[in-house]
């Protein structure tokens, strides 16, 4: 029975090798006062505990009353590797809950980047909820659960659900996921088994003049990006590549052989090999100056059905977490702007998020440092 322990210094679900199944919900929180606020996390915190160790399903003494749980699990909740992850956004430190002296110092709204085409409808939240587990029948179940028991603390304002292949799921992070448009997406991320890059990268440090609530969490950026599949799969191999800046089946930067094999650009000045503008040398140039916008990125494929215009519906929920909005991702997009991946997608949504940090024991529950 494979379970992810909730409580820890940081959440899980972010360094936790990805699981086959996810969902993003974002959510509208209805809390009337701070009190409210303090009972909606200490829910959460509840509800996560059981269904992240499972259990028997509880019963319905009363048949005249709606059933405790859905049921779509059966009389047993297996573990089933769930991990829920709590993030906040910008719009929960207004005045509301009187907490606008504690939103972390670079949480804001997210803007429009010049080839964004964005819905309102898909975009931010009061608080955005991260649903990972081995099957998408325990997701369902887990936001089920949340839901019902929060109807009068939150509204759902946009939900997407994303997967991985099942073989690179039950590889626990060995094989790196292939995207949607055929390439290992995944392979440069910074080493999540080293504690001090971690910190580094990952985690907001309390030497970071954030406030001290914060410290432990991560900023996390999604975007919901869709990608042109049918035009992409009428493009030639080597220009595919070429935009990348990697083999598409090796999933090894150009000109090398082994995809965990690290290219080296002051070798490379003109992008005779991996051209100037390819993604990777553009997402990281490797250079000293450009080390601090590492990020770890966690993506998921969605697939829907059809657009407006006749077009597959499908893309990419792109997710990464560092422990400096602007250093990381803000950084790296303006570096991508104008890329010429651009050509083959269209960002439609996401938003910016504050992770909260992990609830350390029984006694204490999520946002606690934070109310
Ligand atoms: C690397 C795909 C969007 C940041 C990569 C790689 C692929 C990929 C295939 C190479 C393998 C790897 O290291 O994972 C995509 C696709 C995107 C997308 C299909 C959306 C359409 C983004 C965005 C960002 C980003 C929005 C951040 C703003 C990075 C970074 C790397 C990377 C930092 C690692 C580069 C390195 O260290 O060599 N991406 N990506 N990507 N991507 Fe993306």
């Amino acid at each position: 029975m494979e379970k992810q322990p909730f409580l820890g210094a940081h959440q899980a679900g972010i360094l936790t090798p990805q699981q086959a199944s996810m969902m993003l919900v974002a959510f509208d929180v209805l809390a009337a006062d701070k009190a409210d606020l303090e009972r909606l996390f200490r829910l959460l915190t509840q509800r996560i505990t059981f269904l992240t160790s499972g259990g028997p399903a509880p019963d319905t003494p009363n048949p005249r009353l709606p059933p405790m749980d859905s049921g779509i699990l059966g009389p047993y909740i297996a573990p089933d590797n769930l991990t829920v992850t709590v993030s906040v956004g910008q719009s929960l430190f207004d005045t509301r809950f009187g907490l606008q002296a504690q939103k972390p110092k670079k949480l804001q709204k997210m803007e429009r980047f010049p080839n964004d085409s964005l819905d309102a409808a898909l975009c931010h939240g009061d608080l955005l909820i991260q649903i990972c587990a081995n099957t998408q029948d325990t997701v369902i179940h887990t936001l089920r659960d949340l839901i019902k028991h929060t109807p009068d603390l939150l509204s759902v304002r946009w939900k997407r659900e994303g997967f991985i292949s099942d073989h690179a799921a039950r590889s626990k992070g060995k094989e790196t996921p292939v995207n949607l448009l055929g390439f290992k997406d995944g392979t440069a991320n910074p080493d999540s088994s080293d504690n001090t890059l971690m910190n580094e990268v990952v985690w907001v440090t309390s030497d970071q003049g954030e406030p001290a609530w914060a410290v432990g969490g991560s900023y996390q950026a999604v975007r919901i990006i869709q990608f042109h599949v049918e035009f992409w799969d009428r493009t030639p191999l080597k220009e595919q590549q070429t935009i990348f800046g990697r083999d598409k089946h090796s999933g090894a930067p150009l000109g090398m052989q082994q995809e965990h094999d690290v290219p080296d650009y002051t070798k490379d000045p003109d992008g005779d090999v991996i051209a100037l503008d390819s993604h990777i040398r553009l997402a990281n140039p490797r250079t000293k100056e450009t080390q601090s916008s590492l990020m770890m990125r966690r993506g998921y494929s969605y697939s829907l059905g059809v657009t407006n215009s006749g077009q597959l519906d499908m893309g990419l929920l792109f997710v990464c977490y560092q422990h400096d909005l602007e250093k990381g991702f803000l950084t790296v997009q303006k570096r991508l702007n104008g890329e010429a991946l651009e050509e083959y997608i269209r960002p439609i949504g996401g938003g910016y998020f504050f992770v909260l940090p992990g609830v350390k024991d029984a006694n204490h529950y999520l946002a606690q440092s934070l109310l």
